[in-house]
């Protein structure tokens, strides 16, 4: 990991640097995109205090969990991994007598206190608004032995104005905008998340130019609703200016996650024609194909607004690869709505659908809801969905078969070490042998053109063309 600091760093209280020395810290990160780069930021201040990074608990003097609680699953596992910590020997050599333990995150965020008093091995509890305060927290903890809680009502600072330690050197994730405005009714994260601020266009802007002066290749996007950017800054400037201004730092690659259907405009749409940077692929969150269902999520589009926007797309952009997510067993969902969210899925025909069995979230509209539907039937429907996502990504994938595409090395592939792997365009998967000559180290972050003789359901496979290698 490499440590990138941003101009405005330091926001954060750094006057505890020496609890740092010799101490060897872990992250472990759960849910989406936002709390991956909230990680990085983590490492980032860490780092910049002295501490030393490690993968692995065992070897890690701290540990920080940065939490998500979008569904139950992840919810209940928190608890307990976070218990089981008592049970892992300390590392041989560490300063402390005791491993220090960090709640972030979304359950953190939520919980607070309650973490505390439910885990006497924890030591640290922070949430989403405040991730600069946790080495102050941390540090209190490691000099006191204390236990520490803070967690603030909404945001005082952009998480980008911390130091940042990226995962990978060539891709950067940037925040545009935080929080959530929507409320869709099955949803959690605007209570943990906030409300939807908008951050100003010259910061993300300038920090999108240090990355592509940097050589950073791809930049991602990010924010619950991306196209809504810029509502609460009176309306100007407005997520299409954003696309344009990263797009002149000449940036190599550009996405964008998440979008929300009843914010995505014409003019958004049309970037995909015309913007030489912005990558051919938009995962635009569906969640149900049956309008009454879609009204009972507040979801604020129709099923007939949205194959609309999936025709404008597809005539401004014929190769884009649409992904999106889907939520089967929304309370009181029939059989009537669940067969129309089929019939939309089989219709669009995705790259890639990630789909939900859908989990109460305590404190959301939704939980008031009584559904007795058993659990059987909407099992059965999640089973018949996957079949039909994965009928449609693998013919998808067919139309690539003899082919060149570019490739963005990210490395080997986890069952092949002689399999480089990287991404397509259109965020595909592709695996190609790695010619003789070339290390695979050296080539992340690179470009190579790929001749593809093979489509499955999940990934490409082809072979490299000689001397394509390119920056
Ligand atoms: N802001 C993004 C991501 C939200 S969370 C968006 O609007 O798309 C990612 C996905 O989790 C959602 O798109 C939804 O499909 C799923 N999800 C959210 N709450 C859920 C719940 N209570 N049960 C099941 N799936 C849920
Ligand atoms: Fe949740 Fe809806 Fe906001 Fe996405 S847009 S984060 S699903 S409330
Ligand atoms: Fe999970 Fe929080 Fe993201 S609840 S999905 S980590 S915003």
């Amino acid at each position: 990991m490499s440590t990138f600091h941003c101009a405005q760093s330091a926001s954060f209280d750094g006057s505890t640097s020496s609890a740092f020395n010799n101490i060897t810290f872990c992250v472990k990160t759960f849910g989406c995109q936002m709390n991956k780069h909230d990680s990085e930021r983590v490492c980032g201040m860490l780092e910049s205090l002295g501490a030393q990074w490690v993968e692995e608990i065992e070897d890690a003097d701290l540990v920080v969990f940065m939490t998500c609680c979008v569904r139950e699953a992840a919810d209940t596992r928190l608890y307990g991994q976070v218990a089981s910590m008592k049970n892992i020997p300390l590392r041989p050599g560490t300063p402390h007598s005791k491993r220090i333990v960090a709640v972030g995150g979304c359950i953190g965020q939520r919980d607070g206190q309650k973490l505390l008093d439910a885990l006497p091995h924890l030591d640290v509890v922070f949430g989403t608004h405040n991730l600069g305060s946790l080495p102050k927290l941390l540090a209190k903890s490691l000099e006191e032995g204390s236990r520490n809680v803070e967690i603030l009502e909404s945001s005082e600072q952009f998480p980008t104005e911390l130091p940042t330690d990226r995962e990978h050197e060539w891709a950067a994730w940037l925040p545009i905008t935080i929080g959530c405005n929507n409320f869709c009714t099955y949803c959690i994260v605007p209570f943990v998340r906030g409300r939807e601020k908008s951050r100003p266009l010259e910061d993300i802007v300038a920090e999108a130019q240090r990355y592509a002066d940097a050589g950073v290749k791809e930049i991602t996007l990010l924010g619950q609703n991306v196209n809504s950017y810029g509502r609460d800054l009176y309306g100007h400037p407005r997520f299409v200016d954003v696309l344009d201004a990263i797009d002149a730092t000449g940036i190599k690659r550009l996405r964008f996650a998440t979008s929300h259907p009843k914010d995505l405009t014409d003019e958004i749409i049309r970037r995909f024609g015309t913007l030489r940077s912005l990558m051919p692929a938009l995962h635009l969150p569906v969640q149900s194909g049956s309008n009454r269902i879609l009204e009972a999520m507040n979801r604020r589009y129709t099923r007939e607004h949205y194959k609309e926007l999936v025709a404008k797309l597809r005539e401004a952009c014929p190769e884009i690869a649409l992904s999106t997510d889907v939520i089967v067993g929304f309370p009181g969902e029939t059989e009537g709505d669940f067969q129309d969210t089929y019939d939309l899925i089989d219709e669009i025909g995705y790259h890639q659908v990630f789909t939900f069995i859908y989990s109460k979230r305590e404190g959301t509209p939704a939980a008031k809801i009584d559904d007795p539907t058993p659990h059987e039937v909407i099992q059965n429907r999640f089973d018949r969905l996957v079949d039909v996502v994965q009928k449609h990504a693998w013919e998808r994938n067919q139309v690539d078969l003899g082919k060149t595409v570019e490739v963005l090395v990210e490395g080997t592939s986890k069952r092949d070490a002689r399999l480089l792997a990287g991404r397509s365009p259109k965020n595909q998967t592709v695996h190609a042998l790695i010619p003789a000559g070339l290390d695979a180290k050296l080539i992340q972050g690179k470009f190579l053109n790929v001749s593809i003789d093979e489509a499955k359901t999940w990934y490409l496979s082809g072979s490299v063309i000689e001397g394509s290698l390119h920056d």
